[in-house]
């Protein structure tokens, strides 16, 4: 199905996991598709195995947003579809946690997230979809994610304003909570193996469908709040979590 024919995309962090797999989903239905992501070599290797358009741009740096709205403005006719995605999960208790610690989540996760939607209103086509990566832990309690799963929380939070700020434009803004996905992200948490494995055991004995998603999962889901199928779709937030959010007391 080719729904998204003409459609321009933009997926930051589209250099690896969901934004990757986004990006193959929504190529395939027909859009001409940006990526971003930091990594250089990685961007590069990306956008050719993808066909699609690699822009390095860190979401962390304000700066370097203007220079992506730029670029992309320079590039397209305007923008249809805003994925925003690039994030970092990293780990702490709330005692241990210092500065940089919350500064390095919250100024990609939240503050990049932010003013990225708000750099990019301005090239937004009447009718676009923003989608945010949000995550299953903005409403849950998991040890050690305070940092992270604020970040979520505070997403989901602009998801709902933004949606009623632009809906007299009839751009649509909605939010992605995945629970527990198959991507390198977890490797970049500064985990040794023993504890990653311990955590990814744990974390599979509590989702129901006793599995972590694939990241064409929940691209699948992007590419459904990107294209016009969801034209009445707006302020939501949409689980693909295997069931973790249901929090049964046992099954
Ligand atoms: N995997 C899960 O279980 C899970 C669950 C819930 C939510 N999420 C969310 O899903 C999103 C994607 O994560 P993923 O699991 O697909 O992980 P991933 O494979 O590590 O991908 C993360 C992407 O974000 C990019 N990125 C990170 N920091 C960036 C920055 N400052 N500027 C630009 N790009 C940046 C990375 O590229 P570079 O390294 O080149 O910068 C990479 O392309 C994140 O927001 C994450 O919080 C993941």
């Amino acid at each position: 199905m080719s729904n998204l024919t003409n459609k321009t995309v933009v997926v930051t962090g589209g250099n690896s996991g969901i934004g990757y797999a986004a990006a193959k989903e929504m190529t395939a239905k027909g859009a001409k598709v940006f990526i971003t992501g930091r990594n250089k070599e990685a961007v590069a290797q990306a956008a050719s195995e993808l066909g699609v358009t690699g822009i390095v741009s860190d979401q962390g740096d304000l700066k370097a947003i203007d220079s992506l709205v730029a670029e992309v403005k320079a590039q397209a006719d305007g923008v249809d579809v805003l994925f925003i995605n690039a994030g970092v999960a990293l780990f702490s208790p709330v005692e241990q946690a210092d500065e940089a610690h919350f500064d390095g989540i919250m100024d990609v996760n939240f503050k990049g997230a932010y003013f990225t939607l708000s750099k990019f209103i301005p090239i937004l086509n009447e009718g676009a979809s923003v989608i945010f990566l949000s995550s299953s832990s903005a409403t849950s309690g998991m040890a050690t994610s305070s940092v992270y799963s604020a970040s979520k929380a505070a997403m989901n939070s602009l998801v709902r304003v933004a949606s009623s700020e632009l809906a007299p434009k009839r751009i649509r803004v909605n939010s992605v909570s995945p629970g527990p996905i198959d991507t390198p992200i977890f490797g970049k948490a500064g985990l040794d193996d023993a504890t990653r494995d311990g955590f990814a055991t744990a974390i599979v004995n509590r989702v129901p469908l006793k599995r972590f998603g694939a990241a064409e999962e929940v691209a699948k889901l992007v590419s459904f709040l990107a294209s016009d199928d969801a034209a009445f779709v707006t302020g939501a937030d949409y689980v693909v979590d295997g069931g973790v959010g249901v929090n049964a007391v046992f099954s």
